[in-house]
């Protein structure tokens, strides 16, 4: 019997279009080799969204984005769509996708591949191996809480200037109680192993944030080792000692920050995929949109020149995550890892040594014949 999953496919908008298509032929080769089968849509967001339909995202593929076990986006924006009005931006597509699918945990995996570990900016033998998962509230805290603006501050004659800048962290127990099921869910699938981050020394949000965070763990995961750590602390660990990590839970702000630190110990932004997971729907998948870190690329759009690993590491994000094919999963991976180790090389992998780079095609289909061989 074959597995089936639904797909919907947004390339996007500069080098998203390229990746994707690299991203399609791995989809082929698993539904060719892997006795799965997936049912693929395709839709347009953001700026190619816009030029179509003057919306960078219609209700139609909004409403596909809904129904499907799994999201698959490009990138969206570029400098053509910088003069457009603020509602009907590029980036308003994928922000109306994550708002309108509550996707309220953000998953962004630092993994160096050994290949590549010289392009870390720690030492080789502090990276090496390295493979740990940040989980980043994305829909709360202090980029959403209410009061937020700026305002005059003309009864205050001490304050030189007369402004105050007001934004507020706010969580609730259930927002911090459902990514941190996600956060142990996740863990469980890895070494079993959550660190919590917050600031509970001095913000009453980190104060609740590990008080849930605990009380999940006791009454559902007593089975995955929980820690909690000053996120302060936190980044000094990340940078210190990476590999003591498996997953790391922590709020909106302080996960921003962590994860892009987090991401560049293993490199390039070529070579860096996210996923981002909301409820479980009815057949218990969460829903889910998968995409890589980076964005449109216009200065390289159109070459050829794209580095097509982030985007096809996204995807074996949605075969772990999604699709519960793990072992599918890791095997795309060792693939990536196979031709890397080979020397293949995107121009963004190119050492001071120089050499020819792969196009982007050219990366895809080593991807895909490393895999045929097994
Ligand atoms: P960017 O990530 O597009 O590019 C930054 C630099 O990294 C560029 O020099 C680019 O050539 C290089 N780069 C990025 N991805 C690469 C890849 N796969 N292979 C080789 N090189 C790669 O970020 P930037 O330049 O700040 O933004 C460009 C456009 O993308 C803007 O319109 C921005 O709003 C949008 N953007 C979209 C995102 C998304 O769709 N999630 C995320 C970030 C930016
Ligand atoms: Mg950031």
């Amino acid at each position: 019997m074959s597995d089936s999953y639904s797909l919907l496919i947004l390339p996007g908008d500069g080098i998203g279009p390229e990746v994707m298509a690299e991203v399609v032929k791995v989809i082929d080769w698993f539904g060719a080799n892997r006795g799965m089968s997936f049912d693929i849509q395709h839709g347009l967001v953001g700026g190619s969204s816009y030029d179509a339909h003057g919306t960078p995202l219609t209700d139609e593929t909004m409403a596909k984005a809904q129904s499907v076990d799994a999201v698959l986006l490009g990138a969206v924006g570029g400098t053509q769509y910088d003069s457009l009005d603020f509602s009907v931006k590029p980036e308003r597509g994928l922000l109306r996708l994550r708002k309108e699918m509550d996707l309220y945990a953000n998953l962004r995996p630092a993994q160096c591949f050994d290949a590549l570990a010289d392009f870390s900016s720690l030492k080789r033998e502090v990276v090496a191996g390295l493979d740990i998962l940040i989980v980043r509230e994305l829909t709360s805290g202090v980029y959403f809480g209410e009061p937020r603006g700026i305002h005059s501050d003309d009864n205050n004659p001490d304050n030189e200037g007369g402004r105050v800048g007001i934004n507020t962290q706010r969580y609730t127990s259930g927002e911090i109680r459902r990514v941190a099921r996600s956060a142990f869910e996740l863990a469980r699938r890895r070494s079993n192993r959550v660190c919590s981050m917050e600031k509970a020394n001095v913000m009453e949000s980190g104060i609740l944030w590990r008080e849930e965070v605990q009380w999940v763990h006791d009454n559902e995961y007593p089975d995955v080792e929980l820690s909690h750590m000053y996120a302060d602390n936190g980044a000094m660990q990340l940078v210190r000692k990476p590999r003591q990590f498996d997953v790391i839970v922590t709020d909106n702000l302080f996960g921003d920050l962590l994860s892009d630190a987090a991401a560049m110990l293993t490199g390039s932004l070529g070579m860096l995929p996210s996923a981002s997971l909301g409820a479980p729907m009815a057949n218990g998948r969460p829903k889910a949109l998968y995409e890589p870190v980076h964005g449109s690329a216009p200065d390289i759009a159109g070459q050829g020149k794209a580095n097509p690993i982030a985007c096809i590491l996204s995807f074996a994000m949605a075969l772990r995550y999604s699709f519960d094919q793990g072992d599918a999963a890791a095997e795309l991976e060792r693939a990536v890892e196979r031709v890397l180790a080979d020397g293949a090389r995107t121009a963004d992998l190119m050492g001071p040594e120089g050499g020819t780079p792969l196009s982007t095609s050219e990366m895809g289909d080593r991807i895909v014949a490393a895999l045929s061989q097994g």
